[in-house]
C-alpha cells in the first residue's frame, strides 16, 4: 500500500510492532461503514464516476459480508484494518477499488471509525446501566422498610433503611450515565474529510458524509481532527468512574457476605467453592469487579500518558490508543452484567440486619435529638447525658430502650417517658423523613419517581 519508494520489505519485528490488525479489526463494521459513506459521496460530488462509486459501494458490501461469515483474517504485512478492507475489496473488484482512497487518508479514516466505534460502546454501557438500575429500584422496593446499620468510618452510625441504600447506587448510575451522555454528544462530530491532517483540494461535502454516518456535523479543524482522541478518554473516564462505583457495591458484598456480617447469601450463580474449605461459598464476581475497577481506571491513565507528549498532528502513538478502550469496553460490560446479576439474585438477610442494627446504640443521636427538642437541653450537653446513657446500657448489657424509665431518669431528670417512641430502630428511621432521607416513606417515592423515569425513557 505504500511500498512505492522502498527499496525492501520491514524487518519481521518492524512489521510486528507496526500492525494492529489483531487488535482493531474490531472496527471492520464501521470501517466500511464510513467507507460507503465516502464512496457515495464521491460519486455524487463527481468525484469518482457513479458507476464506480456502484461498484465500490458493491464490493464493500461483499467483504462485509464474508468478514460477518468468516471472521477478519489476520495478515500482519496489511497492517491494519482499513489496509485489510481495501486489499480485499481489490481482489474482488479490481484496480478500481484504488478510487476509494480518494481525498482521503488512513488518519481521518481511523479517527472516524474509532468515533463510530466508541459512540456504539457508550450505547451498549448506556443499556447495562439502566438494567441494572431497574434491578436496583427492584429490590429497593422490596426493601423500603427494612432496617439495616448505617455505618460512618464502618462503624454502626445510625440505622437506615435498606431500600435507601441501594437507591444511593442507583442515583451512582443514573449519574454515569449522564457522564456518558455527556461524551457521546461531545464525540458526536465526523472527522472524515480531514484527510492526513491539513485537508483536501477535491470538492467534498463532509455534511453529506457526517449525515450518512449519523454525526450531528462535521469537525471545524483538520488538524485537530485527526489527532484529536478526547472522545476516547472521555469514553475511559466515563467507563472509570461508573467501575470504581460498581467496585464500591461490590466491596460492599465482600464484606456483607462475610460471617461475621451475614447480611447477604449470594446465589449460587455467583459464588464459587473452595477445593480445600468444603463450607467456602466464595463472592469471587464481586471480587472481579473490584479488580477489573483498577484495570479499567489504568486503561485510562495508559492513554492520558499516551497523548501528552504529541505534536499536531496524527502520529503512531495514536494507534495504542485502541487497546485500552477495547480492554475497558469488555470489562465494564462484564462488571455491569455481573453486578446486575447479583443484585437481582441477592437474598438479603433482613433479620441480621435488624439485630445488628439494635445492637450498636444507633439511636444514640435520637436520644440527644429527642433532649433538644423535648427537654431544651442545648445539643452539646445531650451529647455528654447520652454518653452516661451510652456507658449505663453497656454495663447492663442491653440497648437504649432496654434502660428503664428510672435508670434514664437518674443520669437526667429531664428525661421523660416520651423518649421510648424514638429509641426503636424503626421510629429512628421513620423520623428521618427530610427529602432524600432514609425514611420509608421517603425511599418509597425516591423509588416510584425511579420507576417513571426509567419507563419514560
Ligand atoms: N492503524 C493506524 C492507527 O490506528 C491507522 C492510521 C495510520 N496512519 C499512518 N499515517 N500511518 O492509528
Amino acid at each position: 500500500m505504500w511500498g512505492g519508494r522502498f527499496a525492501e520489505g520491514p524487518a519481521a519485528v518492524m512489521r510486528e510492532i507496526n500492525a494492529s490488525i489483531p487488535f482493531d479489526k474490531r472496527l471492520w463494521r464501521q470501517d466500511i461503514a464510513a467507507s460507503k459513506s465516502h464512496v457515495a459521496m464521491l460519486g455524487a460530488q463527481g468525484i469518482v464516476s457513479s458507476d464506480d462509486a456502484k461498484a465500490i459501494s458493491e464490493g464493500l458490501d461483499r467483504v462485509a459480508a464474508e468478514y460477518e461469515a468468516d471472521g477478519v483474517p489476520e495478515n500482519l504485512d496489511l497492517e491494519d484494518i482499513h489496509m485489510h478492507v481495501e486489499s480485499r475489496l481489490t481482489e474482488l473488484i479490481g484496480p478500481v477499488a484504488g478510487r476509494l482512497h480518494t481525498a482521503r487518508s488512513r488518519n481521518d479514516q481511523v479517527a472516524t471509525d474509532f468515533r463510530l466505534w466508541v459512540r456504539d460502546a457508550i450505547d451498549a454501557m448506556d443499556a447495562g446501566l439502566a438494567a441494572l438500575q431497574w434491578a436496583l429500584v427492584k429490590r429497593a422496593g422490596e426493601h423500603a422498610d427494612a432496617v439495616m446499620p448505617g455505618f460512618t468510618h464502618l462503624q454502626s452510625a445510625q440505622p437506615v433503611t435498606l431500600g435507601h441504600h441501594l437507591m444511593a447506587y442507583y442515583e451512582m448510575a443514573k449519574r454515569d450515565r449522564s457522564r456518558f451522555a455527556d461524551a457521546r454528544g461531545r464525540l458526536n462530530e465526523s472527522p472524515l474529510g480531514s484527510a492526513a491532517l491539513a485537508g483536501t483540494g477535491f470538492a467534498l461535502d463532509r455534511e453529506a458524509t457526517a449525515a450518512a454516518l449519523g454525526f450531528d456535523r462535521p469537525t471545524a479543524n483538520s488538524l485537530d481532527s485527526v489527532s484529536d482522541r478526547d472522545f476516547a478518554l472521555d469514553y475511559l473516564y466515563a467507563a472509570s468512574v461508573t467501575a470504581m462505583h460498581l467496585s464500591r457495591l461490590a466491596e460492599e458484598i465482600v464484606i456483607w457476605a462475610s460471617q461475621p456480617y451475614g447480611f447477604v447469601t449470594l446465589p449460587d450463580d455467583y459464588s464459587t467453592g473452595s477445593s480445600i474449605m468444603p463450607q467456602k461459598r466464595n463472592p469471587d464476581a464481586a471480587e472481579l469487579v473490584r479488580g477489573h475497577a483498577a484495570r479499567i481506571s489504568g486503561c485510562l491513565v495508559a492513554l492520558l500518558g499516551v497523548m501528552k507528549g504529541l505534536p499536531l498532528a496524527y502520529a503512531k502513538d495514536t494507534q495504542d490508543d485502541k487497546p485500552p478502550v477495547f480492554e475497558t469496553h469488555d470489562l465494564l460490560g462484564l462488571s455491569i452484567a455481573a453486578m446486575t446479576g447479583m443484585v437481582e439474585t441477592l437474598t438479603f438477610r433482613t433479620d441480621r440486619m435488624r439485630a445488628l442494627a439494635e445492637s450498636g446504640f444507633a439511636t444514640a443521636t435520637d436520644l440527644a435529638d429527642w433532649l433538644v427538642r423535648e427537654g431544651d437541653v442545648p445539643f452539646r450537653e445531650a451529647h455528654h447525658i447520652v454518653g452516661a446513657a451510652v456507658k449505663a446500657a453497656e454495663a447492663k448489657g442491653c440497648g437504649l430502650d432496654g434502660l428503664s424509665l428510672g435508670e434514664l431518669q437518674a443520669i437526667d431528670s429531664r428525661i421523660g417517658e416520651g423518649v421510648y417512641d424514638v429509641l426503636t430502630v424503626d421510629a429512628s428511621v421513620a423520623s428521618r423523613s427530610s427529602y432524600g432521607g432514609t425514611a420509608p416513606d421517603q425511599v418509597r417515592a425516591r423509588v416510584e419517581e425511579a420507576r417513571k423515569a426509567l419507563d419514560e425513557e
